[in-house]
């Protein structure tokens, strides 16, 4: 049986600070205890303070390492956001990996706080802001890395401009498929303006063929929740499905590469429309003016 990610690189994360978003469950959790037992010092970003101090409580355990720290902030709130940022930037005078995982599925329009489509809020706008409010402490850290967690599913995935929140008709998969390109259009924007930064971006598809088995679309209803629970005992461990993301925050093989998209920690093209550079600016700008950042 192959290795974990972090075995075969040991103790190879030192001092580093690793940030990781979606850290309580799935992909999230096992990238954290991986980047754990590889001797990081993680800050795992969750939501529920029960499930939060949970998962920080096992991971300590499981990794024996002292240095893992809980923050907790709602991701679709981006009031939760910015105090999230403001409390990791009084508290740490570094961040050398920035891990935006978490992500969801709805099959219902529901929207945040903010009177936002709470897919595009969480899968894509969170991503967006967060990495934009911590790149002052990524670029006094450099060399630096951001990771993005996307979906092979961005494939499927368009942007409509005319109704990219789904107010004049909703669909769970298309608002998924739609935010996950998003993650990739984001990676190679942000890879370009980060450009001589020292700070690289970088995006994946965690798993391989089959889905990872984690808690995505568990309270699904319709058709896309019977599928993923019916493909459930098909489906690859959380470990493995985090090897990418381990592997993109730690491997000095990608060491200065930037702007790529990964699956089964190799290299990989995204779909043609991922490449569009106008496409990209224009949701840079559509997502600053969502976000009040400037341009
Ligand atoms: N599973 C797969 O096969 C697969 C395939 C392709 C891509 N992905 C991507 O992988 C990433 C992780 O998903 P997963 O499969 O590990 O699913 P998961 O087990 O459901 O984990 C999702 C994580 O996101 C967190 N989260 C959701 N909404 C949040 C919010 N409003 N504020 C803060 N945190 C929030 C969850 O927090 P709680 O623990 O509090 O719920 C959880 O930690 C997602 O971006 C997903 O799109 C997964």
């Amino acid at each position: 049986m192959e290795r974990p990610e972090w075995e075969k690189h040991g103790g190879g994360m030192g001092e580093k600070v690793c940030l990781i978003t979606g850290a309580t469950s799935g992909i999230g959790r096992a990238t954290a205890i991986g980047l754990a037992h590889m001797g990081a010092r993680v800050v795992m970003v969750g939501r529920d303070q029960g499930k939060g101090e949970a998962a920080l409580a096992e991971i300590k355990e499981k990794t024996t390492n002292p240095s893992v720290d809980l923050m907790l902030a709602d991701l679709s709130s981006q009031e939760e956001i910015r105090r999230l940022a403001v409390e990791f930037n009084e508290t740490h005078p570094r961040l050398d990996v920035l891990i935006n995982d978490a992500g969801l599925f709805r099959s219902e329009r529901i929207t945040t706080a903010d009177g936002l489509e709470t897919t595009f809020a969480v899968n894509h706008l969170a991503y967006f802001l967060l990495t934009n409010l911590l790149l002052d402490v990524l670029k006094t850290s450099a060399p630096s890395r951001i990771v993005n967690v996307s979906s092979g599913d961005h494939t499927n995935g368009t942007i409509d401009f005319d109704d990219l929140q789904g107010e004049k008709g909703y669909k769970g998969p298309k608002a998924y498929s739609q935010s996950k390109l998003a993650n990739v259009l984001f990676t190679y924007e942000l890879a370009r303006r980060l450009e001589g930064t020292g700070i690289t971006a970088n995006c994946l598809h965690p798993g391989g063929r089959v889905p990872v088995r984690t808690n995505f679309g568990s309270g699904v209803s319709g058709v896309f929740g019977v599928m993923v629970r019916s493909l459930r005992p098909l489906m690859i461990s959380p470990e493995k499905g985090a090897d990418t993301s381990i592997s993109l925050a730690s491997s000095p093989e990608v060491e200065g590469l930037s702007g790529r998209y990964f699956v089964k920690k190799a290299e990989a093209r995204s779909s043609d429309v991922s490449y569009d550079e106008r496409l990209a600016r224009r949701l840079w700008e559509v997502s600053a003016q969502l976000t009040k950042l400037p341009a």
